[in-house]
């Protein structure tokens, strides 16, 4: 009998859909000794330690079995309290939040539950790559609004107006920013928020790095306004904020209506989110501020000598004010993004992610993530200090 190892056999939806070109950069990187990868988007820290045994006492008590679909409900009592205690906005744990595995399955379980096919998702770019896969997973179209640099990466609301069509169903924001560290300002938020009402949209927030802010007070999108609240779905989660990447928690919270819909995918497809996490996660909302800001001040000093350098070695970087990545312009090496990255890894073992993997607006810059210990941000300096005096 023939094997089923033919992509003939994929869904159009999903052959048609491209490799993730963080993924690749790994892959040669990990055929390679002494690289310094400043590649992978996830903190070095490992878990602060009363969250690791929080995990392990729940495994003790022979916590070992499916909670409710939505999560416990102490978990979500402490995403709403997190949340109130932060932004001073009010969620109620019962009917408005959901636990899920990651903002990543959020992500997917959002775009499922509001897209019907050719409704088109508005997503400012350079952004996390799945934002684009999960609408074209969901049957839906992603319009693609590049930011520039001369914005500080914030997305211009006049371009996102002018992309609104009847076929337009959400409105997609991310801030802290994966890849460039661009925030947004209240007054932007405003703006693309009330093209949201104006044009009765969903506004999705993917607000993961909300803690990982420097110089700056995070804008939570639903704190706007009541009535913009009523049409956010807010995703959050523990990965960045308190270096849990590996546990896959995170939340979607938004109206109660919403929220059922996504509710009820995932009590199909995930059924619920990994119980020794769930507790963990409640140990962190509950405990971990310290730790947060520990962190907080260690990524602040990697930033600053990572932006510095690369400025010196004259690749233009703009300040980032959140999240841990830097988006140096790499034009001055006379390359493109891909050959950029290709060579620095190859010559000087340094890994960076070339920006076109964000998305348009993103070509010509590379990705550069400073959760990696100061000493080797030194050493990569150095090393494309040498690369730039080759090419420069
Ligand atoms: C902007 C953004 N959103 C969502 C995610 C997904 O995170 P997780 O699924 O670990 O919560 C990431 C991970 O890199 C990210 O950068």
């Amino acid at each position: 009998m023939a094997e089923i190892g033919n992509t003939k056999y994929l869904s159009h939806r999903v052959a048609g859909l491209k490799p993730s070109g963080i993924r690749k950069f790994f892959d040669i990187a990990a055929t390679m000794k002494d690289v310094i990868s400043l590649g992978i988007g996830e903190p070095d820290f490992t878990t602060p330690k009363p969250v690791l045994e929080a995990g392990i006492r729940s495994l003790q008590r022979g916590e070992t079995h499916y909670t409710s679909n939505s999560g416990k409900l102490e978990l979500r009592q402490a995403i709403a309290d997190n949340l109130f205690r932060l932004y001073g906005v009010k969620y109620d744990p019962v009917t408005e939040i959901i636990a899920t595995v990651g903002v990543s399955e959020a992500l997917y379980l959002t775009m499922t539950a509001i897209l019907d096919p050719g409704d088109e998702v508005i997503i400012p770019t350079p952004c996390f790559v799945s934002y684009q896969a999960e609408v074209l997973l969901a049957g839906g179209v992603p319009v693609e609004i590049p930011a520039r640099m001369e914005d500080d990466f914030q997305v211009d609301p006049a371009r996102i107006a002018a992309a609104i069509t009847p076929r337009t169903k959400a409105i997609f924001v991310g801030y802290p920013s994966n890849p460039t560290g661009a925030v947004a300002t209240r007054e932007t938020l405003l703006e693309i928020a009330k093209l949201a009402e104006q044009n009765d949209l969903v506004l999705i927030s993917d607000e993961i790095y909300d803690r990982l802010v420097y110089d700056f007070q995070h804008v939570c999108v639903p704190t706007l306004s009541e009535s913009i609240k009523r049409r956010t779905i807010l995703l959050g989660g523990l990965s960045k904020d308190y270096a849990m990447t590996g546990w896959r928690i995170g939340y979607a919270a938004g109206p109660a209506d919403l929220i059922k819909g996504l509710v009820r995918i995932h009590q199909y497809t995930i059924m619920s989110a990994p119980t020794t996490a769930q507790d963990a996660a409640i140990e962190a909302l509950t405990n971990g501020e310290p730790f947060v800001q520990e962190m907080v001040t260690e990524y602040d000093r990697r930033r600053r000598l990572l932006v510095d350098g690369l400025n010196r070695l004259g690749l233009k970087t703009f300040q980032p004010r959140g999240a841990f990545y830097a988006f140096p312009n790499i034009r001055a090496s006379g390359m493109d993004d891909e050959t950029f990255a290709e060579k620095l890894l190859k010559e000087e073992h340094v890994a960076v992610v070339p920006g076109n993997a964000f998305g348009p607006g993103g070509e010509g810059f590379v990705r550069a993530c400073y959760a990696t210990e100061y000493s080797k941000i030194e050493e990569a300096l150095h090393r494309m200090e040498k690369f730039m005096q080759r090419y420069g």
